[in-house]
């Protein structure tokens, strides 16, 4: 059984200008994405996950961390701290060369990226410019009650710094052996010029970081294989292909530690953008700290008897950037029966819900089995329950938000103790008995 009539669509079919503002409009009529401090008059580029947002947020941290870290033995976690002292980021080059060219216009005095803008300011049309200045991005704050130059701390503007300089510290716990990994999840503060495009590019944002140390001659084939590796992660969660590029970096582009880079890029409405860079950071980063702290960072191959500082590759992605691109390839707009739905084909792990659970009715004699079907899901699966409205409008509103599985329960399930199964991309109804539901459930899950 399913809903007659689906005619889907493709994202690409509707202009892009409106694709980005329907998406934006689902996540602030929808509760996933909110104006920071909107009863104030918003606070510019920042902006707050709500109840769907969190949950789609923290499943696609969860879904890198599957990949990252939980499925391989090459590859440990690790949270570190986001207040640093300036000896990290004197070392890391980041006090001298974390900068973006700041140019101000000289008829409206707004500000801009120099790279950013095409010689004519975006605000008042004019191409009078200052000269370009080096604007760092760090934000720079004092720890403890005395706001002198000893007391200067910075919000870290990326979290590989955190694996650097834990290296060691994570080499003698673990016992590992290069080619391994140090991965971390978390925010990164970087004080943009022009934030913009909605979560594109905020001021504070989140990273998925991953450090692969390994010996230097075998750098070049293990950048090969995580741009493959983080490529399938995107297609594997339901990006199609050709929304996504790998773009190698020019030489003048390189980052001041890069002796390659290749961005992952995204079909975004605007054009293609970068979702996640994959470096080769060679050994700038463990040598530049060895040197500063005066600590060994290094590697000791007791079956070569040799000590070497290991390479390091790293794919670098954003938790937030990546969200949004999740959101925009999902959206979709179809009709059913003559009437049109919105519809975010998200995949089932990244879901804000799996299963929204749907008694056909109100009445008081339907509620103790719902709650109780509901109550058997919620160990497995993030689930809603939704009473108000027709069943009609409420798997529209499931639909809308992602949800790949509806479970009603009606009438006839007080006496066949089964329930429906609806789903979202087919719309296709079946019937399940409910002592078979979470393995039903768990089985469409494994095979998205
Ligand atoms: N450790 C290397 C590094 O930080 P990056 O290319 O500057 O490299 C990695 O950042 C990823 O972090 C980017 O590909 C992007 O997804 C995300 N990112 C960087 N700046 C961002 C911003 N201002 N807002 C949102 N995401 C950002």
């Amino acid at each position: 059984m399913s809903d007659p009539d689906v005619t889907p669509d493709a994202p690409s079919d509707l202009p892009d200008s409106d694709l980005m503002e329907n998406v934006v409009g689902l996540c602030k009529r929808r509760g996933f994405i909110f104006q920071s401090a909107e009863i104030y008059g918003g606070f510019r580029s920042t902006y707050d996950y709500g109840p769907l947002g969190v949950n789609l947020l923290r499943n696609v941290k969860n879904a890198w961390w599957e990949a990252m870290v939980q499925r391989r033995d090459d590859v440990v976690g690790l949270d570190a701290a986001i207040l640093s002292p300036p000896a990290v980021w004197e070392a890391s080059g980041h006090l001298s060369n974390f900068t973006d060219p700041l140019i101000d216009c000289r008829k409206c005095n707004q500000r801009w990226r120099e790279d950013k803008i095409d010689g004519v300011c975006p605000n008042c049309g004019s191409t009078e410019f200052t000269p370009a200045r080096a604007f760092n991005l760090m934000f720079k704050t004092h720890a403890g009650p005395v706001e002198n130059e000893g007391a200067v701390a910075y919000l870290r503007p990326e979290t590989a710094q955190g694996m650097f300089i834990n290296f060691v510290n994570v080499l003698q716990t673990t016992r590992k052996k290069p080619p391994f990994g140090i991965a971390q999840v978390g925010k990164s503060f970087r004080n943009e010029i022009t934030p913009q495009n909605f979560v594109f590019r905020t001021r504070e944002f989140e990273q998925m970081e991953m450090e692969y140390f390994v010996p230097p001659a075998e750098a070049q084939h293990w950048f090969e294989y995580w741009l493959d590796e983080r490529f399938s992660w995107y297609t594997g969660l339901g990006i199609p292909a050709d929304q996504l590029r790998l773009r190698h970096h020019g030489a003048d582009e390189l980052s001041h530690y890069s002796a390659g880079t290749a961005d992952v890029e995204f079909l975004f409405p605007w054009g293609w953008d970068e979702l996640e860079g994959i470096a080769n950071r060679t050994d700038f980063d463990l040598k530049a700290h060895a040197q500063a702290s005066g600590e060994r960072l290094e590697y000791f191959d007791q079956v070569a008897n040799e000590r070497y500082v290991p390479y390091v590759i790293e794919p670098a992605a954003g938790a937030t950037r990546t969200m949004m691109a999740f959101l925009l390839a999902a959206y979709h707009e179809d009709e059913i029966a003559g009437e049109a739905r919105t519809v975010l084909r998200l995949h089932p792990k990244l879901a804000p819900y799996q299963v929204g659970v749907l008694p056909l009715s109100k009445k008081e004699t339907l509620e103790p089995l719902a709650r109780s079907v509901l109550t058997s899901l919620q160990p497995h699966f993030m689930c809603d329950y939704d009473v108000t409205q027709s069943i009609g409008k409420r798997y529209r509103r499931q639909d809308e938000v992602g949800t790949p599985w509806c479970v009603t329960i009606d009438f006839d399930s007080l006496e066949d103790h089964a329930v429906t199964v609806r789903d979202r991309d087919t719309t296709e109804q079946v019937r399940v008995p409910i002592d078979q539901l979470v393995a039903e459930l768990r089985s469409r899950m494994d095979q998205a």
